[in-house]
């Protein structure tokens, strides 16, 4: 197969255009190119040991491809190597950030933002929880026992109590659970994952909302991986319910990198109330000359950080804008209509068997057999097997406990299931291929 390339004659054309900008003598740039091909082949050559992460045929892991806009933009700015932690060092694209944000903040209704991007997710979070732990330093953080690991490390890392609150057979905070635990009057923030990383469950935040009412404590959305379904018409009426009211929480993660079209490094977190911004104040004798307006090194944990994130963001952010209905929105609409389709699929299958309905675009199925320690074997097998078709699928383990009525024997604590992540727009032409490798590797 070949890999987009075409990029490459724009990337071209806009380094053309980078260098007129700068009126300066000329610089001596003569590299030895012999020894530097010999040295790239080689990498190239360690690369191909890799799994097709970029293909609709990689569909188990939480992996997609960046736009070319967005490769095309990141290594433009390559040339320049901006920073971001300050505007001494990324003069252009420490606005280009700004703005990427208020677009990402805008897709949620937000009238008001503090925020900025991050090297991930899990740096995301970790400012999300730390602010929340400034506004209630003695009170617990809760997450589901399905949100991402990251929040319990986390709040081992900023010494603040941690609990898990259960989850229904979903995966989806059991919410009576919530509020008896909220009874005890020692909780400062639960996170609501919009979107969980096993299953793409979406918590109930409309019933964490309105428990807000009564209890005091924080609501910190993680929506590092779904956070862009806000964005779709073809989801449940009840998860579109759920989306509707990100304008409401007081903190909210959601990563470029995952659903965004970004290559690596680009997370964002946004926080509701601006003044969060107090809690962020630092001396710094080294930086902030050359302009009165707010660096973002100001209101982030981490110092350097790649500009060229936000450059390939505001790229893309340009070329498809974040609403509803537009490319973007319905690329992402396909990943969904995808994991519809191989939901039903699975639904009339002698072989296999649906785990649960997808409340986004990750789908769980299970391989029929007479108890849980057969099936789960079967799974492992076929797993293998799969990959030898060239299929690239992942494994989940599903807690028994949470099978009702099940039509075989449990003998097992876990259900090994196979699963996929269909967040390709191209995973929805590429299903009935799926679906064949599946069957040739029952
Ligand atoms: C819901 C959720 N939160 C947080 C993270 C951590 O993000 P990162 O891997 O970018 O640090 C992930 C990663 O998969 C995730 O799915």
């Amino acid at each position: 197969m070949k890999l987009e390339r075409e990029s490459l004659k724009l990337l071209e054309k806009a380094l053309e255009k980078l260098e007129s900008g700068f009126e300066l003598p000329n610089l001596d740039q003569s590299y030895d190119l012999d020894k530097m091909e010999a040295v790239i082949t080689k990498t190239a050559e360690k690369m191909q040991d890799n799994y097709p992460y970029f293909h609709p045929l990689f569909a188990g892991q939480m992996l997609k491809p960046p736009h070319p806009i967005a490769k095309a933009a990141y290594m433009m700015a390559m040339w320049i190597n901006p920073n971001n932690h300050a505007m001494d060092g990324s003069k252009a694209s420490s606005p280009m950030e700004k703005e990427a944000v208020a677009d990402l903040a805008k897709m949620f209704g937000w009238e008001k933002h503090l925020g900025h991007l991050t090297g991930g997710g899990t740096m995301a979070n970790l400012e999300a929880l730390w602010v929340a732990g400034k506004i209630h330093p003695d009170k617990k953080i809760i997450a589901s026992d399905q949100a991402h690991y990251t929040h319990e490390r986390i709040s081992e890392v900023l010494k603040l109590e941690f609990d898990k609150v259960g989850t229904d057979h979903q995966g989806r905070i059991d919410i009576q659970a919530l509020e008896e635990m909220l009874k005890q009057g020692d909780i400062g923030t639960v996170v609501c994952t919009m979107g969980t990383t096993g299953l793409g469950s979406v918590d109930p935040l409309d019933d964490i909302l309105e428990l807000r009412n009564k209890y005091d404590f924080r609501v910190h959305a993680d929506a590092a991986y779904g956070g862009y379904f806000t964005l779709l018409d073809n989801l449940a009426s009840q998860t579109i319910k759920k989306y509707q009211q990100l304008d409401k929480v007081d903190s909210l993660v959601i990563d470029p990198h995952k659903q965004g079209l970004q290559p690596y490094g680009c997370g964002c977190v946004l926080f509701q109330n601006p003044e969060v911004a107090k809690f962020y104040i630092h001396e710094s004798p080294y930086t902030y000359f050359t302009s009165d307006e707010l660096h973002l090194g100001e209101i982030s944990l981490e110092c350097s950080r790649a500009g060229a994130s936000a450059v390939g963001l505001w790229a893309t952010h340009q070329l498809m804008p974040l609403v509803r209905n537009g490319e973007f929105a319905n690329n992402l609409s396909k990943s969904r209509s995808a994991a519809l389709r191989l939901f039903e699929k699975l639904q009339t299958s002698d072989d296999f068997f649906p785990l649960l309905k997808p409340e986004t675009d990750i789908v769980a199925w299970g391989i029929k057999g007479r108890t849980t320690s057969e099936m789960s074997q079967k799974a492992n097998e076929f797993f293998m097997r799969a990959e030898e078709n060239h299929l690239y699928l992942s494994l989940y383990k599903y807690p028994t406990s949470k099978l009702s009525n099940p039509s075989f024997e449990i003998d097992t604590d876990y259900l090994v299931c196979l699963r996929s992540s269909l967040m390709k727009p191209e995973h929805e032409d590429w299903l009935n291929d799926i679906w064949s490798r599946m069957i040739a590797s029952l």
